[in-house]
């Protein structure tokens, strides 16, 4: 029996039978069963900050399983101490708390009880094309029907705004509202980056209404999109921050920030998890932020970004790049991603048709500017294959 029948006999149908089988990886580079290479443009659905392997998770996680790897939260261990004072400096949020947990919907759960606990039955606010999470909660601040249908009835009282529309998000807000569910860019809907109006009117109507803005970094946080944060460059303050993902480097792990003026919002009791704040999976996010930190990253994923846009943007098939740094979607002239991801994949190159007519790019942030242009010769050819067969 083959993997793929195995996979078919064995693991619970939630995701359609996956086409590759990976059995090792180093750097960019990822290998299947049958010793093919791979460029990996997806990085783990932007998970593996710093590629596969890398020398620094290796050593630091090595280190961790080998000294104390699990202890619960009666106890203090020190790497998840030392990983949340490292993101309350680069949040810049002095004065707040660290949440820890294994996912990024856990890490949205813990930002709707902490919402509730700071207002309680209060309202949630959430914007079209979101996502924030398949949990129960989580997936009720989601905004995508066809994710919620079977599974409702979900938690009431979510009102979805239509992203990027100022008066859209404004009127869904009332005082009854308690947390306002944004992302600066919507990675799943699509790569669709938030504008500075709607962020700004977002931001404004929960003063106006004593509501938290829950700003959900788990796809675009941890240097992904150039800065250590998307919301940086709005130059806004938000008040929840939901990480997961690229914190880990590929070892799970999940954070909820807290901003000072809530820490009191969540009793003792009132939240926890047998897991969060592991120190394995806090040496890893020690290791991946010192590493972004040592190799100047965030410099060199703007340097990238710019090289894979002059590389797609005019060319045939690609109506535009969107995005920022390392999280971009290339928006293809027709429905036809499916045929590209395919394509891409034979030919050596892994991305991902995250919509009909969108590919997203993810690649681990140590991607070099020859990957970048081999990658990119490979996508290319494989639009130019893809329009062909459509055509
Ligand atoms: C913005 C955002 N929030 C939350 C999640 C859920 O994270 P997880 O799959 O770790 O539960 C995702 C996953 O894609 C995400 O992109």
């Amino acid at each position: 029996m083959n993997y793929f029948e195995k996979w078919e006999r064995s693991i619970l149908a939630s995701y359609s039978t996956p086409s590759i089988v990976l059995v090792k990886g180093s750097g960019v580079k990822v290998i299947d069963e049958h010793g093919k290479e791979y460029l990996d443009f997806l990085a783990g659905i932007a998970v593996n900050s710093l590629g596969h392997a890398h020398p620094a998770i290796v050593k630091a996680v090595t280190k961790q399983v080998e000294t104390l790897g699990h202890v619960s939260n009666l106890a203090i261990n020190k790497p998840s101490v030392d990983l949340a004072m490292k993101l309350l400096d680069l949040l810049q949020m002095p004065g707040g708390r660290i949440f820890f947990c294994n996912s990024g919907a856990e890490a949205n759960e813990a930002a709707f009880k902490l919402a509730r606990a700071y207002k309680p039955e209060s309202e949630m606010v959430s914007v079209e094309g979101g996502f924030h999470g398949r949990t129960m909660g989580a997936l009720s601040v989601t905004g995508q029907p066809e994710k919620q249908e079977p599974f409702k009835p979900l938690l009431s009282n979510v009102r979805f705004a239509k992203m990027n529309d100022a008066t859209s998000i404004d009127s869904a807000i009332n005082p009854k509202t308690g947390g306002i569910w944004l992302e600066s860019i919507q990675g799943e809907a699509g790569v669709i980056p938030a504008t500075a109006e709607f962020i700004s009117a977002s931001f404004r109507a929960a003063e106006q209404n004593n509501a938290l803005i829950v700003m959900d970094e788990v796809q675009t946080g941890i240097a992904r999109t150039g800065n250590w944060f998307g919301f940086e460059k709005f130059g806004v303050k938000p008040h929840l921050v939901p990480l997961a993902k690229g914190l880990g480097g590929g070892i799970p792990i999940g954070a909820l920030a807290v901003q000072d003026s809530l820490v009191e919002a969540i009793k003792p009791g009132g939240h926890g998890t047998t897991f969060g704040g592991n120190p394995i999976g806090a040496a890893a996010g020690l290791a991946v932020i010192e590493t972004i930190e040592q190799l100047d990253l965030m410099k060199h994923v703007q340097l990238a970004e710019v090289k894979i846009r002059e590389l797609l943007e005019n060319e045939h098939g690609v109506v535009e790049v969107r995005g920022s740094g390392l999280l971009l979607g290339v928006v293809l002239s027709g429905n036809y991603a499916k045929l590209v991801e395919e394509n891409a994949r034979q030919n050596g190159l892994i991305v991902n048709a995250v919509r009909p007519n969108v590919i997203r790019l993810a690649p681990p942030l140590i991607v070099t500017m020859d990957e970048i242009k081999e990658g990119m010769d490979v996508l290319r050819n494989a639009i130019i294959k893809s329009m062909e067969v459509v055509s």
